[in-house]
């Protein structure tokens, strides 16, 4: 690599670091109950016991507690290991002191979707337990001890703390810079197959404006490159040989509903605030069937009623290159469907800023795994690297793309 730019990384790495997003985490991982460290707890007792001190003590100090009644939930899907398991809900070993049970709860969303427990986690857990009914909280601690919570209802307890925060073509340079370095040559290296493909992957996005974006700007560079033909405004159609797919994950389902209507408000600090206007056209007017006067959804199609004026839904020519599907970044293996050879392209940003550095090394390790060699990757401006062997940067001096080694001569994906 150009030694310049080596050292051009290496300072923006350096002033992120020292901006708060580096290494320093490690120190925070050390002061928190995670749950590796409840594996060398006890083993479960067969029935769940509470002890009677209290949740919280400033709250229930002088409340004495009877056993709660255990609600039988679905069957637990993890052996009581204690050790994370990103693919289905944690499972504590012990509920431990009940004093604990806060952080032991801080410590199962964070064994389950990677989020650090920083103060405002603390303050949403809190919020969201302060909420329940006592009984409600006793229940559920209960049952988050013996292992019975389903995966929807750890997702709804994960979704208190979630932040989904996203718009269209969000970091314009790195989109400009994946045009222009990447796409263009790709698809020129790629016409030479007799059915050329790209494969895009917008891990962790929300309600799907990022993949949305990947979209558009791959259709875009088609249609510049000769390669496909605007048949109506705002529906772009790749010539015949080419299959083009965006694939969209989170880990929350309920984003992943909003992102598959492709409906979103267009208002000052919403979705379209970094839309470039070339991209207008593939927008329209969001029409739905007003509901009648006795309430039935027969009435007139027309323009949204009052207050949704403002709706704009992704035009078909463009949904129907994109999909998504739930996927935790902590599963050790890409999402079942993607390509076997590894995508092209993956945007994993403004996720993993909210994970500890272990479990960053973790999720790039599994991205890396993702790509195919040569693919690759970008990440939020506020992330870096964590292992340099695993892939390569480029710099255009506003954006960076890391691109993974083909140097072992041609690494094939493990799926
Ligand atoms: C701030 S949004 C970023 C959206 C988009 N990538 C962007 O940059 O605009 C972060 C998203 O990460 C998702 N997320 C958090 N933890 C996750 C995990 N362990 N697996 C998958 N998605 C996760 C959240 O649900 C949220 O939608």
């Amino acid at each position: 690599m150009d030694a310049r730019l080596e050292a051009r990384i290496r300072q923006l790495e350096t002033l992120r670091f020292c901006a708060g997003d580096g290494r320093e985490s490690d120190s925070a991982a050390a002061g928190t109950p995670a749950l590796a460290s409840l594996a060398s707890l006890p083993p479960l007792p067969s029935t769940p016991v509470l002890s009677p001190a209290p949740f919280f003590p400033l709250q229930f100090a002088s409340a004495p507690r009877a056993t709660p009644a255990i609600v039988p939930g679905p069957t637990p899907r993890i052996a009581g290991t204690g050790t994370a398991e990103p693919d289905g809900p944690a499972h504590f070993p012990f509920l431990g002191p009940v004093s604990d049970t806060f952080e032991c709860l801080l410590g199962a969303i964070q064994t389950y979707a990677g989020i650090r427990p920083d103060e405002s986690v603390r303050n949403k857990v809190k919020t969201y337990l302060d909420a329940l009914s006592e009984d409600a909280r006793r229940t559920l601690m209960a049952r988050i001890g013996a292992g019975q919570l389903s995966e929807p209802e750890w997702a709804a307890l994960v979704e208190t703390v979630l932040i989904h925060e996203t718009f269209f073509f969000r970091d314009p340079a790195q989109f400009e810079f994946l045009r222009s370095a990447v796409l263009d040559q790709m698809i020129r290296h790629k016409r030479r197959d007799a059915r050329p493909k790209i494969t895009l992957w917008s891990a962790a996005c929300s309600t799907g404006e990022e993949a949305f974006s990947l979209a558009l700007v791959v259709l875009d560079a088609l249609l510049a490159a000769g390669e496909a033909t605007e048949v109506s405004d705002g529906e772009i159609c790749p010539n015949s040989r080419w299959t083009i797919s965006v694939l969209g994950t989170d880990i929350s389902p309920e984003s992943l509903s909003r992102a598959r209507a492709g409906i979103y408000r267009n208002e000052n600090l919403g979705s379209f605030r970094g839309l470039p206007i070339r991209y207008q056209r593939f927008f329209q007017h969001h029409y739905e069937i007003h509901p009648d006067v006795h309430g039935n959804r027969a009435g007139t199609f027309g323009p949204p009623a009052a207050g949704d004026s403002r709706r704009l839904l992704v035009r078909e020519g463009i949904r129907k290159f994109v999909s998504f599907q739930p996927f935790n970044l902590l599963r050790e293996t890409p999402p079942a469907g993607g390509p076997a050879e590894g995508f092209d392209i993956i945007f994993c940003r403004n996720v993993m800023i909210y994970f500890e550095y272990p479990t960053r090394e973790r999720v790039q390790a599994m991205l890396h795994r993702a790509l195919r060699p040569g693919g690759y990757l970008a990440l939020g401006p506020t992330d870096t690297l964590v292992d340099r062997a695993l892939f390569r940067p480029h710099w255009d001096g506003s954006a960076v793309l890391y691109q993974k080694h083909d140097a072992d001569g041609g690494t094939r994906v493990q799926r």
